[in-house]
């Protein structure tokens, strides 16, 4: 037996065993999104009469967040660096926090300011060679596991074993062997305004592209637009199953990508089993850390790089609030400004901002005088590029004031053009 087999054998342990390694004060890195180790979540809840003010960092939260139920406060308070239907509410109401920070910086957070006590991952078997593979979220994982003091880690046949950055099992403390379903995510529901939308974002998209796509109807929609392009490729935070459906229909072949050319390059992903099926053991598939896929310096290096996000609200000058309503924070920055950057230096590089023109079941304009007041500012009137409605493109960069105004009014939708109007004449009264 290697040396790795023993070490590995010797460092099993029940998931009670293991959550007793967490201390009260201690600051947890949990694995992101659909890598979240639902099963030690779980074990280190039902322990926790035991803890007193652990700090559970998160990112994209798919799981129950039961920590950050009421009642939980005394013993952990959850930091969100994206917010989601399951901590919206912890989030408003003060009982968890938010911490602004672009995608591609996170990692740095472990070895600056937000250093790791633990880390509790979900991992593949180990191969032949003693490494595992983090499978579906490599993003922050990663780096979680190279610096957090103790790191425990769900070992789950279930997870699809990804290539890019593997993980020896002597940087893991303690393992818990748990076969589990790995979490996925529904498919959404893409309407008519969608479809439209998703029509205009193709007509913006030429053979031979790289895309970021973010997740939700819009990217699927745009994906379901897509079928008569030939050679795009991915270069991605994440990628979901209409990813899988274009390579099928040898729409994606990565072939012109300029940087890691004929592979799909993502630091997470998020979708069906089949999704999880076909990136299981594919070399076709590099899932690397988000400090270096999300890097816009690295994006850049992907000629024609087009990147396609959303938001909640645009103002009359091209500025974006894509995280809040107001004040009320409702998801994070994500790697939006991370692939609007890294596009804007690519060499035919573009970013789209798609979203349909209302909100509240049609009540609100999504584009608006001012910003509501307490609402961030996530993409700048400077970085804003193409804006896609169904009602057409506004294509901002390098438009005046008075331009973009003009520009965006022409996509709002019809009912709220007139108070749009009226903002505009009353800042450019000589029209
Ligand atoms: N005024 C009032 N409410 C608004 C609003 C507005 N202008 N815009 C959105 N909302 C509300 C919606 O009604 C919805 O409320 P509900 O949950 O009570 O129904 C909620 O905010 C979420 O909006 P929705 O349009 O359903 O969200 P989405 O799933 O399409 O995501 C973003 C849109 C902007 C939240 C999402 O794209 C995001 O988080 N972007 C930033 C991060 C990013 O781009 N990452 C990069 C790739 S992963």
């Amino acid at each position: 037996m290697s040396d790795w087999r023993t070490y590995y054998e010797q460092r099993q342990r029940t998931a009670e065993e293991a959550v007793s390694y967490i201390r009260s004060g201690d600051r947890i890195a949990t694995g992101h999104a659909c890598g979240e180790p639902t099963y030690l979540v779980d074990a280190m809840v039902a322990n926790a009469q035991v803890y007193e003010h652990v700090e559970i960092f998160h990112m994209v939260a798919m799981g129950k967040c039961e920590y950050a139920k009421p009642g939980m406060e005394k013993h952990f308070r959850h930091n969100a660096n994206f917010v989601g239907g399951n901590t919206r509410e912890a989030v408003s109401c003060g009982r968890a926090d938010f911490t602004p920070c672009f995608f591609y910086q996170v990692p740095n957070l472990f070895h600056t300011t937000l250093p790791l006590d633990v880390a509790l991952v979900m991992v593949t078997p180990p191969n032949e060679d003693g490494m595992v593979s983090l499978g579906v979220s490599v993003d922050y994982d990663y780096e979680a596991v190279m610096t957090a003091k103790t790191v425990i880690a769900q070992v789950n046949d279930q997870m699809p074993f990804t290539y890019g950055k593997l993980v020896p099992v002597t940087e893991i403390d303690y393992f818990v062997e748990h076969s589990a379903p790995v979490m996925e995510l529904a498919k959404p529901n893409i309407g008519e305004i969608e479809q439209i939308i998703g029509e205009y974002c193709a007509s913006l998209i030429q053979d031979g592209d790289t895309l970021q796509l973010g997740i939700g109807a819009l990217p699927d929609a745009v994906l379901l637009s897509l079928k008569d392009k030939k050679n795009l490729g991915i270069h991605s935070e994440m990628f979901s199953d209409g990813v899988v459906d274009l390579m099928e229909a040898g729409v994606i072949t990565n072939q012109c990508k300029t940087l890691h050319p004929g592979k799909f390059v993502a630091n997470f992903i998020m979708g069906s089993r089949r999704l999880y099926d076909f990136v299981d053991h594919n070399e076709d598939v590099l899932m690397l850390p988000a400090d270096y896929v999300n890097h816009p310096l690295v994006i850049a290096q992907n000629d024609n790089m087009v990147s396609i996000n959303s938001c909640v609200q645009v103002d009359l000058m091209g500025q974006v609030c894509s995280e809040s309503v107001g004040q009320k924070q409702i998801s994070g920055v994500g790697g939006q400004v991370d692939f609007i950057r890294g596009a804007a230096m690519s060499k035919g590089g573009r970013s789209i901002l798609a979203f349909p023109s209302t909100a509240a079941k049609g009540t609100v304009s999504k584009i608006v005088p001012f910003l509501d007041p307490g609402a961030c500012v996530t993409t700048t009137r400077n970085d804003v590029d193409y804006i896609v409605t169904e009602f057409g493109i506004a294509h901002l960069k390098g438009l005046t004031l008075r331009e973009r105004a003009r520009a965006l009014i022409s996509i709002a939708h019809p009912k709220f053009r007139d108070e749009l109007q009226q903002e505009f004449v009353r800042r450019f009264p000589l029209g």
